[in-house]
This record gives structure tokens, C-alpha cells and sequence, in this order.
């Protein structure tokens, strides 16, 4: 009887901690965040697709290691702070030749929606196993489900054999000392700006590796990564289908050492956060506002405000959600990285503001968007 008695006490108690985790009404920024099961969200350097009243958040499945041994995987959210394990989104391969095999490096996966196609087409930085980060690829997945299963399709360098739209036309000649500089001088970061990478990758294909994808108004999509050896970021645009490259591509900030680049837009002007260029560890995050996604990009400084925001409240950025339903309200979403046990990596999301036409973001314990809107100017 007395065994009985247990059973249900434990039986109570834990869905008692279930429905605790089902009612989160604040986000706490670098807290374990725990998901409707009760393990901490498994979903880093991350993008959340929006769909019919629920948000899908894909993020790389991490273990101790930051080497893909699971995927990505998604979990959903109709609140944003109540997210339920919607399983593996993409898996890796079992089979040692595919690219995405088990040990590959799969990062920053980002989910769109094609409505030409009705496919869900899912973009990551992918670095082949065995090879460090030496390949700056950039892979595609399919899907009819935004939960997955994904189907990988294919990884890419991308605009092989065609120069950037910004590029003047005396740059796209070999250089007398392209091959002979040395890193770091003065002449080698002269060479950088005027595409010293840009034209010793023309032929295999510009390096990608942190990246993310923003489609536009009128239904375009841009790939945006850090290349050239991580100092210049590449804004490509994608064709109808989102499967591909269409040669159109411009450079940004050359020699600017940008990653984790995260795009949004609010009226007419395109806002980007970037983080500078430290590995796992944090930085000063950077912000750029355009009026057309090929720029000209004007740098707007460090929108991180008070305590920590030298380092980005230990963070870095990995998108910006434009939430739902909520006029002029976007939120950034960064990694709170732990590279020593990468599962407990943390998610540093923050409201952002604009004020005068730059973004804003402010540290806080414990917030809501009814806090948001009161602190709005
Ligand atoms: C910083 C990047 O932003 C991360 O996504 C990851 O690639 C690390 N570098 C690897 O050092």
C-alpha cells in the first residue's frame, strides 16, 4: 500500500515539474532554460521559422564536443517561452562518405519557408569531418514538414567564377604579390580590401562559414557568411527555389573580421548584428543599417548597452526574430558559449530597441514583453 503511496506521490510530483516548465511567463537570460520534457534546450547558434501560430526553433545539437554526433534538432513554441523537443530536424548520416556524416561540423542552421516550392529549405555552416574548418562550405536541406526529417541535398562554395557586383574591375587581375604576402602586414591587409581571397577563390568558390539566411519583402532570400578567411562578410542572393547561388553577390565591410552575422529589417531599413572575430569567446557585437540589402552598410557601433556589453553580455549574436503580432518588436537571440561542455552552452535573448535609427540592446535578469513595451521609448 505504502509502495503504492509512493508511486503516486512521484507520479504527482513530476508532472507537477512538467506543468511547472509548461508555464514559463519570463525569459531568463543565461539560465538553464528547460524545455516542456525538463532538460535544458539543446538547440545552439539557432534561427526560429514562424508558421500558424507556433515558432520552430532550430538550433546545432550539441554534446561535450561542438562535433556533430546528433544534428539539428527543433523544438516548438506557440509563447516563445514554452519549447517542446520536436526531435532530430536533420540527422547526420550514418554513411562515412556523405558529408554530413557523424563527426562532421554542422553550425548556425537556419530554417525558411519557399512558397514556390512548398518546401521548408534549411541552410547551415558545414565543415567536412577530419578537416578542422578548413572546407567553409555551406549546406542545404529540404524538408515538407518545418519539423523535418530534412533531406540534405547538397553543400556549397559559393559564386564560383563570378565577381562581386561591388568589385572594380582593376581588382579582379592577379596582383604582382598575391602569393607572397605575409599575414598581418600592413600589405597584406591593403591586399585583403582590394580581394586578395576574392580572387585566390574564384575558381573553387568563396569560403562560407558563419552564415544565415534573411528573405526579403518580396519574397528573395540572401545568404549572408563570413569568408575571405573570416575578414569580409558575402551578401549572396538566393534563386526562386532557395536551392542555390544566382551569381549575385556583393562584399561587405572588407577586412572587417564580422561573424555570426543576424539580418532584420523594420520599415525600410535593413539592421545587422555581427559579432567581431575571438572564436568561442565573447566580444563587442557590432550593428550596420542599409537601405537596400546590397548597402552601402553604415557601421552604427557595439548595440549592447550597460554591464558586460563589451563583451555582449557573453554572448554572440545568432539571430534576430521579429516577433509575431508585435509591431517594432524584435528580438536577439545570441550564444552564451561553453566550449569546455558545449551542452551547456546558454541562450542570451534580449529585446533589442531602435532608437534614432540604431539598434539597442539592454541586459536583463528576467523580462517579458509586457516589460519590453513599458521600457519602449
Ligand atoms: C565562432 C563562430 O561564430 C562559431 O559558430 C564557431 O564556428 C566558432 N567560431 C568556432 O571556433
Amino acid at each position: 500500500m505504502k509502495l503504492i503511496g509512493f508511486f503516486l506521490f512521484l507520479i504527482m510530483f513530476t508532472q507537477s515539474c512538467v506543468s511547472q516548465n509548461a508555464t514559463n511567463k519570463h525569459f531568463e537570460p543565461g539560465k538553464i532554460w528547460k524545455d516542456t520534457d525538463g532538460k535544458h534546450i539543446n538547440a545552439h547558434g539557432g534561427g526560429i521559422y514562424f508558421e500558424d501560430g507556433t515558432y520552430y526553433w532550430y538550433g546545432e545539437h550539441k554534446d561535450r564536443s561542438s562535433i556533430a554526433q546528433v544534428g539539428v534538432r527543433v523544438y516548438s513554441s506557440t509563447d516563445l517561452f514554452n519549447w517542446k523537443n520536436e526531435g532530430v530536424a536533420l540527422a547526420v548520416s550514418t554513411d562515412l562518405d556523405s558529408e554530413i556524416t557523424k563527426g562532421s561540423v554542422i553550425e548556425r542552421p537556419k530554417v525558411v519557408y519557399n512558397k514556390k516550392t512548398s518546401k521548408y529549405v534549411m541552410w547551415f555552416h558545414l565543415e567536412l569531418k577530419d578537416q578542422g574548418y578548413h572546407a567553409a562550405r555551406t549546406g542545404v536541406a529540404i524538408s515538407d514538414l518545418p519539423t523535418g526529417p530534412f533531406h540534405y541535398l547538397k553543400s556549397y562554395r559559393p559564386n564560383v567564377g563570378v565577381w562581386p557586383l561591388n568589385f572594380p574591375l582593376k581588382n579582379q587581375e592577379t596582383q604582382k604579390n598575391d602569393a607572397s604576402l605575409e599575414w598581418w602586414t600592413p600589405e597584406w591587409s591593403a591586399a585583403l580590401v582590394e580581394g586578395l581571397y576574392v580572387r585566390r577563390d574564384f575558381e573553387e568558390g568563396q569560403m562560407s562559414r558563419d552564415m544565415t539566411i534573411f528573405v526579403d519583402d518580396d519574397g528573395k532570400a540572401y545568404h549572408i557568411h563570413s569568408s575571405e578567411e573570416n575578414q569580409t562578410l558575402h551578401i549572396s542572393e538566393l534563386t526562386d527555389d532557395y536551392l542555390d547561388f544566382t551569381s549575385r553577390w556583393v562584399r561587405m565591410q572588407p577586412g572587417g573580421q564580422n561573424e555570426a552575422p543576424a539580418v532584420f529589417k523594420q520599415e525600410d531599413t535593413y539592421y545587422m548584428i555581427t559579432s567581431g572575430l575571438t572564436g568561442w569567446a565573447p566580444n563587442p557585437a557590432r550593428s550596420f543599417s542599409a537601405k537596400s540589402i546590397w548597402g552601402p552598410w553604415e557601421s552604427l557601433g557595439n548595440p549592447a548597452r550597460g554591464k558586460r556589453a563589451e563583451v555582449t553580455f557573453n554572448s554572440q549574436s545568432t539571430h534576430v526574430l521579429p516577433v509575431e503580432g508585435k509591431e517594432n518588436t524584435f528580438l536577439y537571440m545570441g550564444d552564451r558559449w561553453s566550449p569546455k561542455n558545449h551542452i551547456d552552452g546558454r541562450y542570451i535573448w534580449l529585446p533589442i530597441l531602435i532608437k534614432d535609427e540604431k539598434p539597442q540592446i539592454k541586459w536583463m535578469d528576467t523580462w517579458n514583453f509586457a516589460d519590453h513595451n513599458a521600457i519602449q521609448p
